[in-house]
């Protein structure tokens, strides 16, 4: 088969973000799954007083706040989330001649991109949806979007969960390394809100919803102000520690799709202590191999899970305690965006960085899996 395109150098171009305007505060979120707990006990009173069942925990503030940083999460639905008698997002089902929630919150963000980079979408050759909560089997979302935007070639989707974005923004790069696309989007649209228990005490305050696009091109293609691309690794091993069952054959068990394993499930302290050193070594790893030493990384835009994580992963690359202005967090108000928040953080704290600094994104969760970017800015 004959490349598109001659072989080039991969550049990100820009990066959009779309954000819901609605926001749930961990004082909102708490008085709802109280409210939860309180009925759930009355109702419940004879059997709790009979030992039969265990009666539920309050969540609270304070613990959601030091255990994971997060203080408020971005829904698209903040309504039928805090009603206690759903606590789950409500979307009106839409016909198949409009554009689905998914789609449309991934057009919002790569239009961001495109205009960011001042691209014509008809130059795009390529869309990559790549996120954890796909909203169908099929057609893939990535050809919604595509065809939203106007854009010839081809799209698909990809899951990697967490670990989507770095994925897809590695199989863009080689796209072009390879010459068969010159300009590809690849987009995170995440609707964590649909996937989350909201009656789990665990991990009830976890998640949000965004949706981020990175424009991927080739070096000579690209504007003049753009990233260049370094290197890309990525590293998968298997585990149960986070998963979610969802899926198609659920169907011949209509009784068991409520069950809290259709929704997302995590051993979090595990997943804290198994993904740190994992994660610390990818980056150490790739860096050596690009001959760039701790110091010359000016800043980590690390997945958004938890800050303690972060705080330890930076800690484990840099050799120091980072500051804010080297590992920016954006947990505070945006929660775990899953495949996007790597790509948030960058988003949002990466203008005041110069020619010649080059710093990291790297995202990792759910497989388990991690991706690393590592980008130097150009102009
Ligand atoms: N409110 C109040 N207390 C709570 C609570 C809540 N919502 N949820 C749990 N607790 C209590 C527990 O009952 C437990 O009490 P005990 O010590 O008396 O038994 C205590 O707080 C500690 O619970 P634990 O679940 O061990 O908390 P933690 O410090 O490990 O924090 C996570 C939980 C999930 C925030 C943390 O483990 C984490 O973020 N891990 C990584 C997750 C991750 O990255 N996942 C990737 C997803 S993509």
């Amino acid at each position: 088969m004959t490349s598109a395109y001659n072989q080039a150098r991969p550049v990100i171009s820009s990066t959009g973000l779309f954000t819901p305007a609605d926001s749930i505060s961990n004082e909102e979120l708490v008085a709802s799954f109280n409210a939860y707990v309180a009925q759930h006990n009355a109702q419940h009173a004879a059997a709790i007083e009979a030992g039969e069942m265990a009666a539920l925990q309050p969540s609270s503030v304070e613990f959601i706040e030091k255990a994971s940083g997060i203080k408020a999460r971005k829904v698209l639905s903040k309504a039928s989330i805090l009603d206690v008698d759903v606590m789950c997002p409500r979307f009106e089902e839409r016909p198949n001649d409009q554009i689905s929630v998914l789609a449309e919150i991934g057009v919002a963000a790569a239009r961001d991109a495109l205009q960011r980079a001042g691209r014509d979408a008809k130059d795009v050759d390529a869309v990559l949806v790549a996120c954890s909560n796909l909203q169908r089997a099929y057609p893939a979302i990535a050809i919604e979007v595509q065809d939203a935007l106007g854009i010839e070639g081809f799209g698909f989707d990809m899951n990697v969960a967490c670990s989507s974005a770095t994925f897809g923004i590695q199989t863009a790069a080689d796209f072009i390394r390879a010459g068969n696309a010159r300009s590809v989007l690849v987009v995170s649209p995440e609707i964590c809100s649909g996937h989350l228990n909201w009656r789990d005490r665990d991990s009830h305050f976890i998640f949000g919803d965004v949706a981020t696009a990175v424009l991927v091109e080739a070096a000579d293609f690209a504007p003049p102000s753009h990233w260049d691309i370094l290197g890309t690794q990525l590293k998968t091993r298997f585990s149960n520690n986070i998963r979610n069952n969802f899926g198609f054959l659920n169907r011949t068990a209509p009784e068991s799709r409520d069950s809290a394993d259709k929704l997302f499930v995590q051993e979090g302290r595990k997943v804290f202590k198994e993904v740190v050193p994992m994660v610390g070594d990818l980056i150490t790893d790739h860096i050596a191999r690009l001959g760039i030493a701790p110091e010359g990384l000016r800043r980590l835009w690390l997945h958004q899970a938890n800050a303690g994580m972060n705080r330890l992963i930076a800690q484990r690359v840099l050799g120091h305690e980072a500051s804010e202005d080297e590992s920016p967090t954006v947990l505070d108000s945006y929660a775990n965006t899953s495949s996007a928040g790597s790509i948030i953080a960058f988003h949002l704290n990466s203008e005041d960085l110069k020619p010649g600094d080059t710093g990291i994104i790297c995202s990792f969760g759910a497989g388990y899996s991690a991706g690393s970017v590592v980008i130097r800015k150009a102009a």
